[in-house]
């Protein structure tokens, strides 16, 4: 058991450790998700013309989608009870652990088929602490956590929700070679589409002039877009 004075002086080591060296985003973030240790404080994104007041939205940190978005995934999945959800980048499975919340509560389909969620973070320093915080969740039952990039992911069967949140400039991409799998009903989430990030904003309206997906864009501090296959409509 590590004691306080222990974690401390670690603290204090990765601290230093942001300093000394130039540590990847995802790594600090991570270190900065573990101080928090779950604590809740307002988004930092700044307003956008379409989000005047991101500080009335919360998160844990900077990479783990909003609170409200993690609330509204959650109940996306309870609304619409997907078979099978992928998502793109895991980070620290928080997001991939309110998906699985929903698929505990809605149960196993008529066949005693749980739903399950299958998610991909390619960092495999970011990929083993998921591993190590879903390995002691109990929503573990309904979680696929893969150490690959969501662009060689292979994932047999009918894709009822996609929620993209991996890197902002391979988004447009990996939505593109989904798309084939995707239940026609089904519904694509592609996370960080606000005005103020762009790419992804612009990968989604690229889509949907393409014919490719509908979307509606979600006024969220870091953006949201709700889409849903063109073909196969009914
Ligand atoms: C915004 S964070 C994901 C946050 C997470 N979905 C949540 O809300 O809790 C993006 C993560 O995607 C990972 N990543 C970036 N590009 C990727 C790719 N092509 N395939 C898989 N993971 C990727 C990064 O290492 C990072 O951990």
């Amino acid at each position: 058991m590590p004691t306080l004075a222990r974690c401390v002086s670690r603290a204090r080591v990765d601290i230093m450790g942001w300093f000394t060296k130039k540590m990847k985003q995802e790594h600090k973030i991570m270190l900065q998700h573990e101080l928090a240790a779950g604590i809740v404080q307002p988004e930092y994104h700044r307003a956008t013309p379409e989000c005047l007041e991101p500080q009335r939205w919360s998160m844990i940190d900077s990479m783990t989608a909003e609170v409200e978005v993690l609330e509204f995934i959650a109940t996306l999945v309870t609304t619409i009870k997907p078979q099978l959800v992928v998502e793109t980048g895991s980070f620290l499975g928080v997001s991939t652990e309110w998906i699985a919340r929903g698929l505990e509560r809605n149960g196993p389909s008529a066949d005693g088929k749980d739903g399950r969620v299958i998610s991909c973070e390619y960092d495999p320093e970011v990929y083993a602490k998921a591993k190590q915080r879903i390995d002691g969740s109990p929503l573990s039952r309904w979680i696929e956590l893969r150490n690959e990039s969501s662009l060689d992911m292979q994932v047999d069967g009918t894709i009822d929700l996609l929620f993209s949140d991996s890197d902002m400039p391979v988004r447009e991409a990996e939505v593109k070679r989904f798309l084939p799998q995707i239940n026609p009903n089904g519904i694509i989430l592609m996370h960080d589409a606000s005005s103020h990030l762009k790419v992804v904003r612009e990968a989604a309206l690229k889509l949907e002039a393409e014919g490719l997906i509908s979307v509606v864009l979600l006024p969220t501090p870091r953006g949201l877009v709700i889409a849903q296959p063109r073909a196969g409509r009914q």
